[in-house]
């Protein structure tokens, strides 16, 4: 009854429904009606009641699961199979463990609190109930093993480009795919995979979004930030995510058939610290230079302090 009652308020465009039409269509009495809209206040729904108005919808609950992705976002494969849970270790692991049993290209494996988040070069990634995007896509490329990093390049430029368009906020790509507002890293993408050589079984995309305030541990406080610190509205985890699965469907076809050069100029664009003074820190030595931006298969092209240019395949950059 209460999901018949959701649907008519959510179809409503937050206009006013009268109790009697309310109580007409759904078949139950006035009080009745008020009971469950009484319920629905402890979901989270928000509603303005005015006398012989009625009830207006105000605010949904940020909710992100399964139906409500479905029934938002308008793509046709990322997004076809959505699978929600409340709490998990990692949406990483458990894409893994669906991707083994047969899941298709395109299922998202996504949750409100990881207990255990993956972060890249063996870190942990801090997913408080709540506040974030934590989200993983399962995807069943035909390219080979060797270009299969760069989708991590795109899936950044694209999230990039949907936070960008709806908060209008100066988001950069710290190479090769931390998403950065001024000092603070905002977002983070792990992509995994699994084949061989010249084939690719599959590869998971694993996508953190700090989106609402949260306390970080002690040591990211520092270089931790979220979206909400630095927009003057809440962020709205469902337009957020929506954007981002609609623009990467839309460009993906590109992307497994022409690889990331159609998107390399675009990426350059968004890079963060183009011209400035870095580090590159690779596993037991530094690079000093100044980021010159990347190349068609994305590696780092770097000028020494020497004047000499170079390629940096993989490493983590200092700023
Ligand atoms: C990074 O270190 O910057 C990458 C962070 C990736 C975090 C995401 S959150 C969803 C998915 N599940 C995980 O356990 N990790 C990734």
């Amino acid at each position: 009854m209460r999901e018949k009652l959701k649907e008519i308020f959510l179809k409503s465009n937050h206009q006013f429904i009268s109790g009697e039409e309310l109580s007409q269509q759904m078949q139950i009495s006035r009080t009745a009606i008020w009971k469950q809209i009484e319920e629905l206040k402890k979901e989270g729904y928000q509603f303005e009641a005015v006398r012989k108005k009625g009830y207006r919808l105000l605010n949904e609950p940020d909710d992100i699961s399964s139906e409500i992705i479905q029934r938002e976002c308008h793509t046709k494969i990322f997004g076809s199979n959505v699978v929600y849970f409340k709490s998990i270790d990692s949406t990483q692991t458990k894409a893994h463990e669906l991707a083994r049993q047969g899941a298709k290209h395109g299922t998202i494996v996504i949750a409100n609190e990881q207990t255990n988040g993956k972060g890249r070069l063996g870190r942990s990634w801090f997913s408080n109930e709540g506040k974030g995007i934590w989200m993983s896509i399962l995807l069943r490329p035909s390219f080979s093993y060797n270009e299969a990093p760069q989708i991590t390049l795109f899936a950044s430029i694209i999230l990039t480009n949907a936070l960008r368009s709806l908060y209008g906020i100066d988001i950069r790509i710290k190479w090769p795919n931390d998403l950065y507002f001024e000092k603070k890293k905002i977002a983070g993408i792990l992509t995994e995979m699994h084949g061989e050589q010249d084939q690719i079984h599959y590869l998971i995309i694993g996508i953190g979004i700090n989106t609402h305030k949260t306390k970080y541990p002690l040591e990211l406080k520092q270089k931790a930030g979220s979206l909400e610190e630095f927009i003057n509205q809440n962020p709205k985890r469902i337009e957020i995510l929506c954007k981002f699965l609609e623009q990467f469907e839309k460009n993906y076809e590109l992307f497994h058939q022409k690889g990331f050069a159609p998107f390399f100029d675009e990426y350059n664009q968004l890079l963060l610290k183009k011209g400035t003074p870095i580090v590159v820190t690779q596993s037991t030595s530094f690079i000093y230079g100044q980021i010159y931006g990347v190349d068609e298969n994305g590696y780092l092209i770097v000028k020494k302090e020497n004047g000499e240019m170079i390629k940096v395949v993989s490493g983590d950059i200092t700023i």
